[in-house]
């Protein structure tokens, strides 16, 4: 199969399987991902269908998603098999998706990634930040439960990958001192970094607004 048309079978496996996600991880994220992938990989000596390959596909064995992670990378391996990845290529492509999430970053013993893993990384990490960062964390923090905020819970110095998936404290906008403003400084690629810097502007002058006015300052 050319890959013009692998890259048609890979899109419309990523939209049977996230077609219908309503936690933040529907196609309109896997949209800009997958755009933001191409926009830094024209800046980094990376192959760029590879890294546009697993971009498509990297949410669609995300642990939070599928019933059995197992099965679901099974069943993609040997999609990428129907559709004639050779074994290198599926193996590049599943060490990408399985090692690129924020969770595996935790615990002190962060995954390294190829180059082209990094970009996809960079890619997703860029849409948990700025404007749309933070739509994500409240429409995340609303879906389970979360409190917005309370001055008396302090956001959690060190987080391990426990503590990250344990909602039962968390509140939104501590969220944003656990993991969103520290993204800016765990970015791969240059180009990304600078995406990160108004990124990261907006997201502290949404907080510094937001706490006007809880205390009717502003
Ligand atoms: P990853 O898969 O990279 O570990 P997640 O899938 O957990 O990241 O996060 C998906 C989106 O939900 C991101 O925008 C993230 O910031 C947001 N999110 C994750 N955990 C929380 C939380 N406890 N409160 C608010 N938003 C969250
Ligand atoms: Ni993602």
């Amino acid at each position: 199969m050319e890959p013009a048309a692998q890259l048609d079978a890979v899109k419309h496996y990523t939209i049977q399987k996230l077609g219908t996600d309503l936690t933040g991880h529907g196609l309109d994220h896997i949209r800009r991902v997958v755009k933001m992938t191409k926009r830094i990989a024209q800046e980094e000596p990376v192959d760029e269908f590879t890294a546009v390959v697993a971009a498509y596909l990297h949410d669609t064995i995300d642990e939070k998603l599928v019933m059995n992670v197992k099965e679901a990378q099974d069943e993609l391996r040997e999609f990428l098999r129907k559709i004639d990845f050779t074994q290198d290529q599926i193996t590049t492509i599943m060490e990408i998706i399985t090692q690129m999430s924020f969770a595996k970053t935790l615990d002190g013993d962060r995954p390294t990634l190829s180059a082209e893993g990094q970009v996809v990384q960079d890619a997703d990490w860029l849409d948990a930040i700025g404007g749309i960062g933070i739509v994500r964390a409240i429409y995340f923090g609303g879906k389970h439960g979360e409190r917005i905020y309370d001055p008396t819970i302090k956001p959690r110095e060190q987080l391990s990958r426990q503590d990250y998936r344990d909602l039962s404290h968390e509140t939104i906008i501590n969220h944003f001192y656990e993991k969103l403003l520290k993204i800016k400084g765990l970015l791969n690629t240059a180009t990304a970094k600078k995406i990160a810097e108004h990124r990261q502007q907006v997201m502290l002058d949404f907080l510094d607004e937001f706490k006007q006015e809880w205390d009717s300052n502003a």
